[in-house]
């Protein structure tokens, strides 16, 4: 039986920022997000940009708090751990970013950078140990252990980001979470990290929360998906079925922009307004780029609701989408 690993429970994040005349605005970065991720699966969230991935992505890590919500890991709600508590568990998730080159700080070699978060552990390892935990990390993201004593302008694209990779796993985390990790790269090399990253999991049974606005890539490598539009979740289910047959408009949308999922590339392009527009608070949040919109999308937000073959989909008319895309 699947066992869930992250409960991601009615999330919301509001930023408040000043405009030019001093009027506080609020954007709401996520909006009620609620998804359970289970343990060694890859999890695929797409969405354009500006929709909340990296916001999710900093919560699920506690680098940032929710306005509202929880994020149960393993069983303990993480915001109400007290500060030492949380800094423990942090060994058992860790985050991958985009850019290879930012990332690395050029100044220390790759294996103190490796090593640098083996000391959020509990037990302080011997050098000894450090040395080898490294190398043997090194290995098992397809570089040399020598590798260690080199800088990160030493090394090409993809093998920065397999040192990211490797920083990553050092604690052997439960969860690793990848913002973006492969965008910066080149197709061959994104096609490497991608493979390493599935093996990862076969060997070591890590569960990936894999963010990206590439289709294609998600397609690859996840199990699963999820859809999210401005800051909510609007569509779960397994990858290919999803894309393949997607039951939520906006889906759709992103679907069809990218008509060769078999390719990596562009993001996905902006639905054009054609439904009914947003004017105040409440109702569905697409509705004005949906081509299916109807009086009730603007009097009733849909909720997320479960469907067929384990799919959730926040549309009320996702049993006709499904109905015009099945075979
Ligand atoms: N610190 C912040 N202060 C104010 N607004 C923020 C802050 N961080 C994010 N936002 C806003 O929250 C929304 C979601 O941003 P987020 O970075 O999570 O999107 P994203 O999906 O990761 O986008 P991208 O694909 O471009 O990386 C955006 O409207 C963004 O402008
Ligand atoms: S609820 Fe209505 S507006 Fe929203 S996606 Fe479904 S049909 Fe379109
Ligand atoms: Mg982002």
């Amino acid at each position: 039986m699947t066992k869930p690993l992250l409960d991601m429970r009615r999330l919301t994040r509001d930023y408040t920022s000043s405009t030019l005349f001093g009027t506080p605005h609020v954007t709401r970065a996520l909006d009620d997000f609620t998804l359970t991720i289970n343990k060694g699966e890859i999890f695929g969230i797409v969405g354009e940009s500006g929709c909340g991935k990296s916001t999710l992505a900093r919560i699920v890590m506690a680098l940032d708090r929710p306005s509202a919500g929880n994020v149960i890991f393993d069983d303990q709600d993480l915001f109400s751990l007290p500060e030492k508590d949380l800094t423990a568990k942090r060994e058992d998730f860790q985050m991958v970013f985009q850019d290879p080159f930012g990332s690395l700080d050029p100044r220390f070699r790759v294996g103190r950078t490796i090593a640098e978060p083996m000391h959020v552990l509990a037990r302080r390892p011997e050098k000894s140990e450090i040395r080898e935990r490294v190398a043997d990390m090194l290995e098992s993201v397809g570089l040399e252990a020598a590798h260690a004593d080199r800088h990160p302008h030493e090394f090409s694209g993809g093998q920065r980001q397999r040192i990211a990779i490797a920083r990553a796993l050092i604690t052997e985390p439960k969860l690793v979470v990848a913002d973006e990790a492969v965008s910066a790269l080149d197709l061959s090399v994104q096609a490497q990290v991608l493979n390493l990253l599935m093996d990862l999991r076969e060997k070591r049974g890590v569960t990936f929360l894999f963010i990206t606005h590439n289709l294609a890539v998600v397609d690859c490598i996840a199990d699963r998906v999820g859809v999210m539009y401005r800051g909510r979740l609007v569509e779960t289910g397994p990858a290919q079925e999803v894309f393949e047959q997607p039951h939520h408009p906006y889906t759709k949308v992103l679907a069809d922009a990218e008509p060769s999922i078999t390719r990596f590339g562009r993001p996905p392009a902006k639905a054009p307004a054609t439904g009914i527009a947003l004017n105040g608070q409440g109702g569905c949040v697409f509705r004005d780029r949906c081509p299916l919109a109807v009086e009730r999308c603007v009097a009733e937000r849909p909720e997320l609701r479960t469907m067929d073959k384990g799919r959730q989909v926040a549309c009320h008319r996702a049993e006709e989408m499904a109905q015009r895309l099945s075979p």
